[in-house]
């Protein structure tokens, strides 16, 4: 049965939920330089991340260990601010020393087929990812991932027709999303309650399709409330 990940926390504000989440990366990017010399993080779109990327910005970090990836991109020109990609730079990658060659945005620029391609090359190479972030749509999609009967098996997919414009993407598949150490899930806002009551409820909604069990999810209490989880604290 899908259900929610076990490990969920209510936070009061979306600013407590972006503090927790930027500890919660700190902590996971430490753990990996120590064990493994690189942290590999997956980076989520949207607006509710922004906030943490802005955090992660102030940290003091041995940034020539981190490594940069997608979960998703809209197919726009590499520099225009509806980019993930572009947000992430300049709420954090921009003011902080990551190798450039170790920063790499999906070519969506190149139109959805050829960067799905592209950027599947590079994926396969360098998993399992340490930490993959997540957010949610009103509809339940996660990262461009708008419906559960899309190609199964391309670890990399093109989106043709998004709901939620612009229409062209690319996305990582659901298993590509599950090949992480770690999972971390922020989800904000009164408008999410809905499709969060309906996760909570197993329905089949992609976020659910690709949220393991063991994620680690963060939401505020204005996306918590239809469910029995309102009341801050811990589910
Ligand atoms: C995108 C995102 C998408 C996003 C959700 C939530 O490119 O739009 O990857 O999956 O995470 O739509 O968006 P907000 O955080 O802006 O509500």
């Amino acid at each position: 049965m899908l259900m929610l990940p076990a490990n969920c926390k209510v936070l009061e504000s979306p600013e407590d939920v972006a503090g927790q989440a930027c500890r919660i990366v700190i902590a996971e990017a430490e753990a990996a330089i120590r064990e493994r010399r690189m942290f590999r993080i997956v980076l989520a779109g949207g607006r509710t991340p922004q906030r943490t990327y802005q955090m992660l910005a102030g940290m003091v970090q041995d940034w020539s260990a981190w490594e940069i990836f997608w979960s998703d991109e809209r197919c726009l020109p590499s520099d225009h601010a509806g980019r993930n990609s572009r947000m992430a730079q300049d709420a954090w990658l921009s003011q902080v020393a990551i190798p450039a060659g170790q920063i790499h945005p999906i070519p969506a620029e190149l139109g959805a087929t050829l960067a799905a391609a592209e950027y599947a090359k590079l994926v396969l190479d360098r998993q399992p990812f340490d930490l993959l972030l997540l957010g949610m749509g009103e509809d339940g999609h996660t990262a461009s991932l708008f419906s559960t009967s899309g190609d199964p098996v391309a670890p990399v997919i093109a989106v043709h027709g998004a709901p939620k414009p612009p229409g062209e993407r690319v996305s990582l598949n659901f298993e590509t999303l599950r090949a992480c150490r770690k999972q971390l899930v922020l989800i904000t806002g009164a408008e999410k309650s809905p499709a969060l009551f309906a996760w909570q409820h197993g329905a089949s909604l992609p976020i659910a399709h690709a949220v393991r069990n063991d994620a680690c999810l963060l939401v505020d209490s204005e996306a918590g409330r239809s469910t029995n989880f309102a009341v801050p604290g811990h589910y």
